[in-house]
């Protein structure tokens, strides 16, 4: 009798403790690991401490990691300061050194010698030395009934005298932010080194094998890697570019196993997140997919299909509009997954049982009730009324950023209100620049492209942009056009003095009081400034308005949401582009009905994809040759080269190049990227479909050692 009971409460146990006792989602901060997560960590399979990971006294992981250029992370993993990071991370500096002589993102570049390493003014790595708590001095002058601008206003002024007081060496920077919403701050001591040369890299049929096909997805098959070393002054310390640099000895550099991973291995990921929306209300994470994602997906769409279809049927335009397709395409497939990922999930009806919970938590405590009754409802509030301007202005960015005359007006709109705020005389001297800047943007600019981008674009902002946000500037300009796109583009582009660089430089040779007198009659100028208007004088100010009323509900909303749900949740900051942990295991998943995704791609998935000649999905032949061989060294396992595996690691844009490691803290991986159906953890985490992408360590030593046959890399690398 009693076994007949208890065996079916058991199983239940049972099953509920295998099926989820750990938690993935979460952005920790490293110095609070001991504390908040360390406990979990070692349960789900960490063999190291806390303080192997973070530590102010000894070497530890944390030291190994920097944030490369503001925008990546990538991270040492050599005693001379060898980097690693991804392929789309160094790419903007790859194809800096390339020529078509030396066309280094087609056939990769490999230095041969320490001399042949390439400097990169303008990049830079910045390790973290220590980080602080700093909350309580910085809040210590705020009262409560301040307005939102006093309150920042007290923070930043003894913000500046942290910042000044600060304890840290010469060579050392500070840097202070705002974590939960502005609840707390900490206090970052930080190291920039500014000399990072380029070392190596694959040809882009590897380092971006499947491009914007295969971007977001998976399975994928992309060994996404680039190296670059820092180079120090001969004290150690940051310097300027100079030959005489050395490079750098680290205080750590990571270990790399070529162990490989099973299903459910503890894996975690260091690195530098760059933004996440974790804790709006449903109201607001249902604007953002239904509305904002909605507006610019639909922007872009068109856009993107009148690029692709020119450079389907022409070579040039192919070339040219290759990383303006990447770049548009890439947030506009992110949002498309945000999209249906949060509908998949049911993310909005799980958010609204989580605030249904809140609100009774909330109301069975009186304090609380006196602190934060009303939140939530004027929060929503506020939401709602954003909407119209929000949404007003995603419309007015995508339309100045896809409609590249436009942007063009923009920048020299912009540009002659600097001159104007600096004084006349400054003229001369800061066109030059202006022209210089402008330059790389017409190497790649086709008109006729761009023509037909506009008219669907105008379209596109007319009908999702209510005439009273528009403005009445813009409806007289419409109105002189007929209210016909085609009539609007064919004067914009048939008159207009910034469809070429020739045309831009005679308009600017004249005299400053001249080009501002003259620039109202080119219609593309004066079609953006009527744009601007209609946004500076109905949207921007209102928008500020209503932001800063959310900013500040959202706040109070963050502290009531670690109060009140305090014993159900635990609560990490949103990223903030600053060093955090985030901890998984490998595992696949399962995207719709009846499709299993499994965790690890091969080199045989890479083969599968080829297609000769193609400019996605081509493979060298150096490859192809390898693989026939099965020549893979030590890196393969049973006669297979392992390329690519997922895990449920919490990550975001800024983890590009962020190393995977394993339960000791060895390199296993480098993060590149997140599968698609998962990309709404930005708003909305979810265990059941977020997973991110990692190359596997093998296969990048694999590239480096067989395919490259640069063994002095691997030499210098600790591997076990
Ligand atoms: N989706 C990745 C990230 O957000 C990779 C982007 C680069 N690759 C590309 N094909 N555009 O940054
Ligand atoms: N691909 C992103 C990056 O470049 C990472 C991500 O969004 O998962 O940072």
């Amino acid at each position: 009798m009693l076994q007949r009971i208890v065996k079916p409460v058991l199983l239940l146990v049972l099953l509920v403790l295998t099926h989820r006792t750990y938690a993935t989602e979460g952005m920790w901060l490293p110095q609070l690991l001991s504390g908040l997560n360390e406990k979990e960590m070692k349960g789900m399979g960490m063999k190291i401490s806390a303080a192997d990971i973070y530590s102010i006294n000894k070497g530890s992981l944390k030291d190994a990691i920097v944030s490369f250029g503001g925008f990546c992370t990538a991270e040492v993993i050599s005693e001379q300061g060898l980097l690693l990071t991804n392929h789309h991370c160094g790419y903007d500096a790859i194809q800096k050194h390339s020529s078509l002589q030396n066309n280094f993102l087609e056939n990769g570049f490999w230095a041969k010698s320490a001399v042949e390493e390439l400097p990169n003014p303008g990049l830079f790595a910045t390790f973290i030395v220590r980080i602080d708590d700093i909350t309580k001095a910085a809040l210590q002058d705020v009262k409560p009934g301040m307005s939102e601008r006093e309150r920042q206003s007290v923070i930043d002024k003894r913000l500046n005298e942290i910042k000044q007081g600060a304890r840290k060496e010469s060579w050392q920077d500070v840097m202070i932010k705002p974590f939960y919403e502005g609840n707390q701050y900490f206090l970052f001591v930080t190291e920039t080194y500014h000399d990072v040369r380029l070392v190596g890299a694959p040809p882009s049929s590897i380092g971006k094998f499947g491009s914007d096909t295969d971007n977001w997805v998976w399975p994928r098959h992309t060994g996404d890697f680039s190296m670059f070393r820092i180079y120090a002054g001969k004290d150690g310390r940051p310097a300027p570019y100079s030959k005489d640099n050395v490079p750098l000895k680290p205080k750590y550099a990571l270990t790399i196993s070529l162990k490989g991973m099973k299903q459910n291995d503890f894996t975690m990921v260091l690195g530098f997140p760059g933004r996440t929306t974790e804790y709006l209300p449903s109201e607001a994470v249902k604007q953002t997919v239904d509305v904002l994602d909605a507006a610019k997906v639909e922007m872009r769409d068109a856009a993107l299909r009148i690029m692709d279809g020119y450079m389907r049927k022409n070579e040039q335009i192919k070339i040219q509009y290759a990383a303006k397709y990447a770049g548009t395409a890439n947030y506009w497939k992110k949002w498309m997954g945000e999209m249906q990922g949060v509908k998949h999930t049911n993310g909005i009806g799980k958010k609204q049982q989580y605030e249904a919970d809140y609100r009774q938590t909330l109301a069975a405590n009186p304090v609380w009730q006196q602190q934060y009754a009303g939140v939530l409802d004027s929060l929503n509030h506020y939401y709602q009324e954003i909407q119209p301007y929000a949404q007003t202005r995603d419309y007015y960015s995508e339309l100045i950023r896809n409609v590249e005359l436009f942007s063009a007006a923009d920048r020299l709109i912009t540009f002659l209100n600097d001159v104007y705020e600096k004084g006349e005389g400054q003229y001369e001297t800061m066109r030059q620049q202006f022209l210089d800047g402008m330059q790389p943007f017409y190497q790649n600019y086709s008109a006729k492209v761009d023509q037909d981008i506009c008219v669907s674009l105008t379209d596109l902002y007319v009908k999702g942009v209510p005439a009273q946000y528009a403005g009445s500037e813009f409806a007289q300009v419409w109105q002189e056009y007929n209210k016909d796109s085609r009539v609007l583009a064919e004067k914009a582009y048939g008159l207009s003095g910034l469809t070429s660089m020739d045309k831009l430089k005679a308009f600017m040779q004249q005299p400053y009081t001249t080009v501002v007198a003259q620039m109202w009659k080119d219609p593309a100028v004066r079609l953006v400034m009527a744009l601007r208007k209609g946004f500076v004088e109905n949207v921007s100010r209102p928008l500020a308005d209503l932001q800063a009323n959310i900013n500040n509900l959202q706040r109070t909303y963050m502290q009531a949401q670690m109060d009140v749900m305090g014993n159900k949740k635990r609560f990490y900051p949103d990223a903030n582009s600053t060093l955090r942990i985030t901890y998984g295991k490998v595992d696949g998943y399962t995207p719709r009905d009846a499709v299993q995704y499994d965790f690890y791609t091969y080199l045989d998935g890479v083969m599968e994809k080829y297609i000769p000649g193609d400019y996605e999905f081509d493979v060298p032949a150096k490859l192809i040759e390898l693989y026939k061989k099965k020549d893979y060294g030590r890196y393969g396992v049973n006669g297979k080269m392992p390329v690519c595996f997922i895990a449920s690691n919490h990550t975001t844009g800024g983890n590009s190049g962020s190393p995977a490691l394993d339960a000791y803290g060895h390199l296993i991986g480098l993060n590149f990227d997140r599968t698609w159906e998962g990309t709404m953890s930005d708003i909305n985490y979810d265990p059941s479909i977020c997973r991110n992408i990692m190359v596997d360590i093998r296969y990048v030593l694999f590239i480096i050692d067989k395919y490259a046959g640069c063994t002095r890399l691997v030499n210098e690398m600790k591997i076990i």
